[in-house]
């Protein structure tokens, strides 16, 4: 296959890869959504299911996109169109670029609720609150000042913006070598601070002791969802970090080293979390709202908490940043690859593009709150439409289409670059991942599809 590739940034090294893509990987999705939704479906159980769903489906699908995007050296839209020629195939990649667009303009909001808030931690603003609702009633009383959600929007996406615009090497790997240690670091103090307070056990054992009477097939699908989310699936990205990556390393071991780094820092986020929680006797099943109501209430019970708030606060929003380059960096590649732009022309104009959809997803939680399409507002729509459409529907072509489409045999000439001694010496790895990723991955990614748009649930009623 000729696909020209010179003057094209590639990783400085396997190390500043890995922790890019990690970088990606982690974000709101582990510190923010992963504790919640596990507190609402039965903590050790609900876990349990999501490890099974990262290894069977996360693991096969990472290491098909990040197939793809090293063997083309190329954006989403552009490797569909090196390999497949068909302007079908080159639409699942355009819509990646479009998950970045409408994942970057909610998340961005999150993502600056978590900056605003570690100026909020600094004055001390939490030390008001006694209950849950005066911690509740301050984030109303935050994210219905427009001022204070756009500007802080505004000030994320300028920060994201400005490591995307110093390129692959100096500004994604080098933010990334410097800013996910830094967070390893603040969350293992913050688990170590959760394990040794006062009643700690209990929040452990939330995590370690499985109940499960909680566990439906609703936590099932749901789990499913998440493993692609947090493995920032389904959309281009690693797919895009893979095309900067160098063709002597592993695709295999860098994608299990990934994995591995993203799950672990989900689990101490959620020990970090629940223990603290569980000390202080609040409630672990709070919903979105445990991060931004819960967790600041927790701190004031806690001896130490304004220094740990800060903290807090810092890796939040260290994580959101990590994964919100890679969203700009689809975009971006995009516009430099395909369409021939200046790299610093397409973070300016696109970043900016970025910051306007967002608004109105700030403003779903003030002046346009009533605006509601199909009964969501802008914001929960945006989520919805990634989370549950976008998302699901690229990874279930990604597998497709490296499965069936590609050619099995040039995808495994493709796959055995860099690690030759792997399939010299695991040649079972490369059979599971076959396994995998043809049948386990597109019918369980399709029955999720098939669950979050409600039809799944409309067969399963039909049986009753
Ligand atoms: N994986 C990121 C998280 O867990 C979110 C994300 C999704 C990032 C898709 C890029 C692409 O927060």
């Amino acid at each position: 296959m000729s696909v020209k590739t010179s003057g094209r940034e590639n990783w400085g090294s396997k190390v500043g890869f890995i922790l890019a893509a990690a970088g990606s990987a982690i974000g709101l999705g582990n510190i923010w959504k992963f504790p919640y939704i596990a507190g609402e479906n039965g903590g050790a159980a609900f876990i349990f299911i999501y490890l099974i769903c990262i290894a069977v489906i996360g693991l096969p699908v990472l290491i098909a996109e990040v197939l793809l995007g090293r063997t083309t050296q190329r954006n989403p839209v552009g490797a569909f169109k090196a390999l497949s020629n068909s302007p079908y195939w080159t639409a699942i990649g355009a819509m990646g670029v479009i998950a970045g667009f409408v994942i970057l303009s909610f998340y961005g909001v999150v993502a600056g609720w978590s900056f605003g808030y570690i100026f909020e931690a600094i004055k001390g603003s939490f030390y008001e609150f006694e209950q849950p609702n005066s911690a509740a009633d301050f984030f109303g009383s935050l994210t219905s000042n427009v001022a204070w959600i756009v500007g802080f929007l505004a000030l994320f996406m300028c920060l994201t913006m400005f490591i995307v615009y110093s390129g692959v090497q100096k500004g994604i790997e080098r933010g990334s070598k410097i800013l996910m240690p830094l967070l390893l670091i603040i969350l293992i103090i913050l688990m170590i601070k959760g394990i040794t307070l006062d009643g700690s056990e209990k929040g452990i054992a939330f995590i370690l002791q499985p109940d499960w009477s909680l566990v439906s097939g609703e936590s099932v699908l749901l789990a499913l969802g998440h493993a692609f989310f947090t493995l920032s699936l389904g959309m281009g990205a690693m797919m895009t970090y893979g095309s900067y990556m160098s063709k002597k390393d592993s695709i295999p071991g860098a994608s299990l080293q990934i994995v591995f780094l993203d799950t672990f820092i989900a689990l101490i986020a959620g020990v970090a979390i629940f223990t603290a929680v569980f000390a202080t006797g609040l409630d672990p099943a709070a919903g979105p709202g445990l991060i931004f109501q819960t967790l600041p209430v927790v701190f004031t019970k806690m001896p130490g908490g304004y220094i740990f708030s800060i903290m807090f606060f810092l890796l939040l929003t260290i994580a959101a940043l990590t994964s919100s380059i890679s969203l700009l960096e689809v975009v971006v590649a995009y516009f430099v690859d395909e369409k021939k732009w200046a790299r610093k022309k397409a973070v300016i104009v696109f970043g900016t593009v970025t910051f306007l959809v967002g608004v109105p997803s700030a403003l779903s939680f003030n002046l346009i709150a009533d605006v509601k399409l199909f009964g969501l507002n802008f914001f929960d729509l945006a989520d919805w439409l990634a989370s549950n459409i976008l998302l699901p529907v690229g990874g279930l072509f990604i597998s497709v289409f490296v499965a069936w489409v590609w050619g099995f045999d040039k995808v495994l000439v493709e796959l055995k670059r860099g690690a030759e001694s792997l399939f010299d010496n695991y040649p079972w790895i490369i059979t599971f991942w076959k396994i995998f990723i043809k049948y386990f991955s597109p019918v369980l990614i399709f029955l999720v599809f098939l669950h979050s748009i409600g039809v799944l649930d409309l067969i399963i009623d039909l049986f009753k």
